[in-house]
């Protein structure tokens, strides 16, 4: 799979590219509120890289990486996306040097100080995935807070994949599944892929319609892995620092002209 120029990279017809954001007809005018996904995925790659073509250190890249998810989050609500899941952290990341991981979590902490006024004020439920118990007692509390005071809101989802993947998530849901046969609770001849679902960290969202990465890598890292088995995938070669609200509006126009099947005839 290759990536075309940027100027034509998701669409064949040439767009305008000059979006003001600021102006909410603007992003009207490029999409259709109908068919906008009930639920974006994204992997924010390339915060490292971002940083090491400038000479700084890797910390500064995630600390832009910060700037751009406040971007994106913004996007998201205006838009009326409904769920917006970031993969903040990996179950992986916790094998990076230990001051990136230190780095990483009180950014982490400081992005939840900072945005908690913002998330209550525009009514966005906070919500994490993952194995939250494994982050540092100050991000928890922080992070519990947040989902507290954020937990009745019901004009978008903010879902941070934090400590996050999805083979241990999928563990997890097999765990819970086997002990309600043990207990007698459910009939195995009655598990079904809602079951299944069910029983994810994501139990009660929809599956994401649409799935970014940044950077250029092409690879899924372990993100969602059931859940995605129908989403619209694109990847694009913007580092996340640099990833803003022209080119989401771009995706999210070029995935609205997309004909999505799920496997049957159109
Ligand atoms: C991947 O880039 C990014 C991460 C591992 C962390 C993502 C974190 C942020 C975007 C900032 C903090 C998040 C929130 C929610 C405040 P990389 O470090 O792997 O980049 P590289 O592949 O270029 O080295």
């Amino acid at each position: 799979m290759s990536i075309s120029p940027r100027s034509t990279r998701y669409t064949k017809k040439k767009r305008k590219r000059s979006l003001n954001f600021s102006s909410s007809s603007s992003v009207r005018n490029e999409l259709d509120p109908e068919r906008m996904p009930k639920h974006v995925a994204i992997i924010m790659d390339g915060n490292g890289r971002w940083a090491r073509k400038r000479l700084l250190n890797r910390i500064n890249g995630h600390e832009k990486g910060a700037e751009a998810v406040r971007t994106v989050v913004r996007t998201a609500r205006k838009l009326n996306i409904p769920v917006l899941t970031l993969y903040a952290f990996s179950t992986e990341n916790w094998q990076r040097p230990q001051p990136e991981v230190s780095g990483l979590m009180l950014l982490l902490r400081r992005f939840l100080e900072s945005e908690h006024k913002t998330l209550v004020e525009n009514e966005i439920r906070l919500h994490a995935i993952g194995q939250i118990d494994r982050l540092p007692k100050a991000v928890r509390d922080k992070l519990n807070a947040v989902m507290n005071a954020t937990a009745d809101n019901t004009r978008m989802v903010l879902n941070l994949a934090l400590s996050y993947g999805a083979r241990t998530e999928i563990v997890d849901m097999v765990k819970r599944i086997a002990q309600s046969v043990q207990k007698g609770t459910l009939d195995p001849a009655a598990v079904t892929a809602e079951t299944v679902a069910e029983n994810l960290y994501t139990c009660g969202m929809p599956d994401p319609d649409l799935l970014i990465r940044t950077s250029g890598e092409m690879r899924i890292s372990n993100f969602l892995l059931w859940q995605i088995a129908y989403s619209e995938i694109f990847f694009t070669p913007t580092l996340w620092p640099d990833f803003g609200e022209d080119e989401f509006v771009e995706i999210l126009t070029a995935y609205q002209s997309r004909e999505r099947r799920f496997g049957a005839i159109p």
